[in-house]
C-alpha cells in the first residue's frame, strides 16, 4: 500500500501533493516501528489482532513481552519520573503541545458535528461562527507546530506531526458508510459485515482519540532520553493506545447514558450524527433490524428513536463499558513493566478515572 491506507475522498489529491522529501505517501517512512508506521494500513492492523470470543471481537494484542526486567529501567543519565520535579521542561512543553492539538481538534470537531455546547459553554462555532472556529483551530495547530519544531527532537516531531494526520483520518473513517449487508452477492456474510464495522470502529477510535495519547506518551519517553528507551517507548505507546481506546469507548457510552447537564455537551448526539458506536454495533448482534438503520445512518424519520430503543433493549451499553474496562486493564497491565513509583501509581489511577468518569 502507499501508507495512506484505505480509500477516502481526498486521498488521491493528498497523495499527489508535492511535499518536502517526496510525496505524501513517503512522509511516514523515517519512523521505524510497524505499528506506528502503519496506522493507516488496516491490513497490518488486522494481522496483529486476535479474536476474543468474550467480546466477539478482534482485539489488538498486548505489547510484545519486555525483554528486560523492570529494575533495569532507570540508571546513569536516565531520569526517574517519580515526582513532578523530575519532569523535564521539554516534556512539560510536549504536554502543552498535546493539549493544543487536542483543543484545535475540538474546535474543528464542533464545526463538523454542529455542536452548540462544549464543556458547559457555547462551543466556538456557536459563539463565533464556523469560519472563526476553523481558523482558530488552524491557528492553535500552527502555534503547536512551531512549539513542536522548537523542541528540536526529530523523533518526537515525527510522532506528534503524524498524530494530526491520524486525527483527520479518524474523522474520515468515521464518516464512511458501513458496507451494505447484501454481502451474499459479494461472498461476504452479514456477520463478516458486522466484523468489518467493528474493525473500522476500533481503527477510527485509535486514530481520532488514542493516537494522540499513544504518541504523546511515547514522545515523553523519547524526550526523557532513557537508556532503555526502546522498551519504554513501547510501554508508553501501548499504555496510551489502550487508555485512549478505553477513553473513547467510555465517551461513546456516556453519549447514551448521560445528559447535557453532566456532560457539558449534548447527550445522544452520535445517532443524530449518523454514527454507530459500540452500543449500536453490539445491539446489532442482538437485533438484526439494526443493520439497515446503521447502513442508512439513521437518516429516515423515526430511525434515531428506533435505534435508541434497540440499544436500550440490548446489552450494548454494558458490553461497551466492559470493553472499555478491558482496554483500561490492558493499559494498567502494561504499567507493570515499570518500577513501582509515584509516577506509576499516578498512571494506574488515571486508568480508573477514565473508566469512572461521568463527564
Ligand atoms: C471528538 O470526538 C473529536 C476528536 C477526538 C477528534 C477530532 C478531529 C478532527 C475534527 C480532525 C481535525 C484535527 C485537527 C487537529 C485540525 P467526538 O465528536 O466523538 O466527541 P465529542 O462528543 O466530545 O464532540
Ligand atoms: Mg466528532
Ligand atoms: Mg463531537
Amino acid at each position: 500500500t502507499n501508507g495512506l491506507g484505505r480509500d477516502w475522498p481526498l486521498k488521491k489529491w493528498v497523495s499527489e501533493q508535492p511535499c518536502p522529501g517526496g510525496r505524501a505517501e513517503n512522509l511516514d517512512e523515517p519512523l521505524s516501528r510497524a505499528d506506528v508506521l502503519n496506522d493507516f494500513n488496516p491490513s497490518i492492523q488486522d494481522k496483529t489482532t486476535t479474536y476474543d470470543p468474550k467480546y466477539s471481537l478482534y482485539l489488538p494484542p498486548l505489547p510484545t513481552r519486555l525483554s528486560r526486567p523492570p529494575s533495569s529501567i532507570f540508571s546513569s543519565r536516565k531520569r526517574a519520573l517519580t515526582s513532578p520535579a523530575s519532569i523535564l521542561p521539554t516534556q512539560m512543553r510536549l504536554a502543552q503541545i498535546v493539549e493544543m492539538i487536542h483543543a484545535a481538534s475540538l474546535l474543528h470537531d464542533d464545526v463538523i458535528d454542529e455542536s452548540p455546547l462544549r464543556r458547559g459553554s457555547a462551543s466556538a462555532p456557536q459563539a463565533f461562527g464556523n469560519k472563526f472556529a476553523v481558523l482558530g483551530g488552524n491557528f492553535v495547530l500552527g502555534r503547536a507546530s512551531a512549539a513542536l519544531a522548537r523542541l528540536g527532537d526529530p523523533e518526537a516531531i515525527q510522532l506528534i506531526a503524524s498524530v494530526t494526520a491520524n486525527l483527520v483520518e479518524g474523522e474520515i473513517l468515521q464518516m464512511q458508510n458501513v458496507e451494505p449487508s447484501n454481502g451474499d452477492q459479494l461472498g461476504v456474510s452479514s456477520s463478516q459485515v458486522a466484523k468489518n464495522a467493528w474493525t473500522v470502529y476500533l481503527q477510527k477510535t485509535y486514530m481520532k482519540t488514542a493516537s494522540l495519547m499513544a504518541k504523546g506518551a511515547r514522545s515523553a519517553v523519547v524526550l526523557g532520553g532513557c537508556a532503555d528507551g526502546e522498551i519504554y517507548k513501547e510501554v508508553a505507546y501501548a499504555y496510551g493506545r489502550n487508555l485512549g481506546i478505553a477513553f473513547q469507548l467510555v465517551d461513546d457510552v456516556l453519549d447514551y447514558e448521560a445528559v447535557e447537564d453532566t456532560l457539558g455537551k449534548p447527550g445522544g448526539a452520535d445517532l443524530q450524527l449518523g454514527l454507530a458506536t459500540g452500543p449500536a454495533l453490539y445491539a446489532w448482534e442482538e437485533h438484526p433490524e439494526m443493520g439497515p438503520l446503521i447502513e442508512r445512518k439513521f437518516c429516515q424519520k423515526g430511525d434515531v428513536e428506533l435505534a435508541r430503543n434497540l440499544v436500550r433493549k440490548s446489552a450494548g451499553v454494558e458490553r461497551t463499558r466492559e470493553l472499555a474496562i478491558a482496554y483500561a486493564t490492558r493499559a494498567r497491565d502494561v504499567l507493570q513493566a515499570l518500577p513501582e513509583s509515584d509516577a506509576r501509581a499516578g498512571l494506574e489511577a488515571l486508568t480508573d478515572r477514565v473508566i469512572k468518569r461521568k463527564s
